[in-house]
């Protein structure tokens, strides 16, 4: 079995690089086959699909303007969520994801007020330029980040990218659910993964606080493959280093092929991110409001 791949510390802000220009075509994150096998696999990703729901409904996101990226026909998202906006700016580079997405959460985001705009490009080579465009928006990676493995031959400038996103977000609410690891693995009891409490976790420079106790990445990786019983050969999908130290995360079991699982990450970084811009704007009455928020949150994940 693979030993989960332990990242790079983290840049700082004005190092954080850009992401290297796919060099992997075609798109293999989304396209016709991920839409037959998500209609296909309804029922077996429902466990999944509720969970990243209830981490949904944890988001505080003060934004009535979201960024959607990796939107593609929403076969993973709650309707519920995205009902709380005003505005959605839904980014996908596949041109089969407007048509589904419409098809699949249109009526009931247009009773509901909702309205989607459209783009198909690249969100990641344009982030800049978009974080300016919707200067408050929060941005949601909807099961993006960790396909990017499938765009790129360099994971190491991949990685590096990654981790440097969160730098280039600061000021931003923002979160994201993503591949962490993925790979063969025959659970004696799946029903019981899927149906268990949700891991949480808290990120650590090196590692994560996982079950009140802090493990290195691959030792927590390593725990998680034996809860599904794997074996073979895994893939690490260079997410560890998304998250900055302190983000609570939670870590979703999916069964994505029979006898193919994931593990995704989810977390947000709304509540620090938005600390960090009051405090700058000088609104402290706010910001420790928030820092109040945020230290709640801290200590419901670590108990
Ligand atoms: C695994 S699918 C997730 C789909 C979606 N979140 C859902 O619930 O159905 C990943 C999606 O991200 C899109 N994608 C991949 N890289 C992208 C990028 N850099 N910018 C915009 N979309 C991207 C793919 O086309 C694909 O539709």
């Amino acid at each position: 079995m693979t030993a989960p791949h332990t990242p790079h510390l983290t840049p700082e802000a004005e190092q954080a690089p850009p992401f290297p220009a796919p060099s992997v075509d075609p798109n293999r994150t989304g396209g016709a086959v991920w839409h037959v096998r998500a209609l296909m696999a309804s029922g077996r990703w429902r466990p999944t699909r509720e969970a990243i729901a209830h981490w949904l409904n944890t988001l505080k996101f003060e934004s009535h303007h979201l960024v959607l990226v990796g939107a593609s026909a929403g076969w993973m998202m709650s309707a519920e969520f995205l009902e709380r906006f005003r505005f959605i700016e839904a980014i996908d580079i596949d041109p089969l994801a407007r048509p589904l997405f419409a098809w699949r959460h249109g009526r009931r985001l247009g009773r509901a007020g909702t309205l989607v705009h459209w783009h198909r490009l690249d969100a990641l080579l344009q982030l800049e330029e978009l974080m300016a465009r919707w200067p408050d928006a929060a941005w949601l990676f909807d099961n993006v980040l960790g396909q990017q493995i499938y765009r790129h031959h360099d994971m190491d400038a991949l990685e590096a990218a990654l981790g440097g996103l969160a730098q280039r977000l600061a000021g931003r609410e923002w979160a994201s659910v993503h591949d962490w690891l993925s790979g063969p693995a025959m659970p004696t009891h799946a029903g019981a993964v899927l149906s268990r409490p949700i891991d949480r976790a808290v990120i650590e420079p090196q590692g994560l606080q996982l079950r009140g106790q802090s493990y290195s990445l691959s030792a927590a990786g390593e725990a998680l493959l034996a809860t599904l019983n794997a074996s073979g050969e895994w893939w690490d999908h260079r997410t560890a280093c998304v998250f900055p130290p302190g983000t609570s995360v939670s870590l979703i079991p999916w069964e994505l092929l029979p006898g193919t699982w994931h593990w995704l990450q989810a977390g947000g970084v709304s509540a620090r991110t938005r600390f960090e811009a009051r405090a700058a704007r000088g609104n402290a009455t706010k910001a420790l409001r928030i820092l109040d928020e945020l230290d709640r949150d801290d200590r419901t994940a670590r108990s």
